[in-house]
């Protein structure tokens, strides 16, 4: 039997993959996340063992591996789906807050969760798999900025550790998602009318932009395939560093454009 932590079980695509990957068999998955209800939920499936893990506290996270170390000695994968998504402007209301509220999650509870659990992957000979996103190497969009600095650093984060952990023959895998419908998403459309209720300065161009700026969020793409990317991950002898995964490709089209062009665009628009 394999075993594998999952953090952010209880969300939209780490439920998915959890379920696509008990189908499979011969997995026992620790699937953390703190909504009880999800929890309770997840611990219906079979090989399921749910847990509470807050990856912003470091009490919790030494409380889930107590659970983990109580069955097993050894980890062959860790997961790391938590994350939140605030759409905010980087100078207007509490952005300092909100920022440093998603650097803790996004960023900082992904180290948490490494480091605890690092030995009994070590022992496990296994590997870890680290969720960032399109926004982790795309150019930011406007007002998106907060949330693309913290999958920024978990691209940066991400490959430092694995350029650290091929010296122990761990792998260190980044997942790079476009967009899929999960509750990530949908808050982005509340922030976003919160957002043009509450701005000083950017009410008009808020307006404007908001039916391109959640073109994307519209795209229904399918989360099993995110799922099979990431059995790829955890189970390829040799896994890629990275799987991009339902890439957007109006995105994907501004990359190729120089900086400058899209800026002047984006300004276009909203004139
Ligand atoms: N949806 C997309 O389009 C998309 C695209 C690219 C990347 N991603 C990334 O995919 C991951 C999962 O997102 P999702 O779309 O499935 O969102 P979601 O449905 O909102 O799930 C978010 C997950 O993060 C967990 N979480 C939030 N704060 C936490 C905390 N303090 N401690 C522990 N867990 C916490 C939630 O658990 P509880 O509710 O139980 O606390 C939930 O399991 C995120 O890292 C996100 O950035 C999503």
């Amino acid at each position: 039997m394999k075993y594998v932590l999952f953090s952010g079980a209880t969300g939209d695509l780490g439920r998915c993959c959890i379920e696509e990957l008990v189908k499979l068999g011969g997995w026992t998955v620790f699937a953390g996340g703190t909504n009880q209800a999800k929890l309770a939920a997840l611990g219906e499936l079979d090989n399921v063992i749910p847990l509470t893990l807050d990856v912003t506290s470091d009490e919790s996270v030494d409380k889930a591996y107590e659970t983990v170390r109580s069955h097993t000695y050894k980890l062959d994968a860790v997961v790391n789906f938590a994350g939140i998504h605030t759409f905010t402007s980087m100078v207007e209301g509490d952005c300092v807050k909100e920022i440093e509220k998603m650097l803790n999650v996004n960023v900082m509870g992904m180290v948490r969760v490494n480091k605890r659990f690092f030995e009994m992957v070590r022992i496990g000979r296994g590997r870890i798999v680290n969720c960032s996103s399109e926004s982790g190497w795309m150019t930011p969009q406007p007002f998106n900025g907060p949330y693309t600095m913290t999958k920024y650093a978990v691209e940066a984060y991400n490959d430092s550790l694995r350029r650290e952990l091929m010296f122990l023959n761990i792998p260190v895998v980044k997942l790079q998602p476009g967009s899929f419908k999960t509750q990530l998403t949908e808050k982005i459309y509340r922030d976003f009318d919160r957002a043009i209720e509450t701005t000083n300065y950017f009410r008009k161009i808020l307006t404007t932009m908001k039916p391109m700026m959640t073109m994307e969020l519209e795209l229904d793409h399918d989360p099993k395939k995110l799922a099979r990317k990431l059995i790829s991950a955890l189970t390829a002898k040799h896994p890629r560093t990275k799987y991009k995964v339902c890439t957007g490709k109006l995105l994907m089209t501004l990359e190729l454009l120089p900086d400058k062009a899209v800026d002047l665009a984006y300004k276009a628009i909203v004139r």
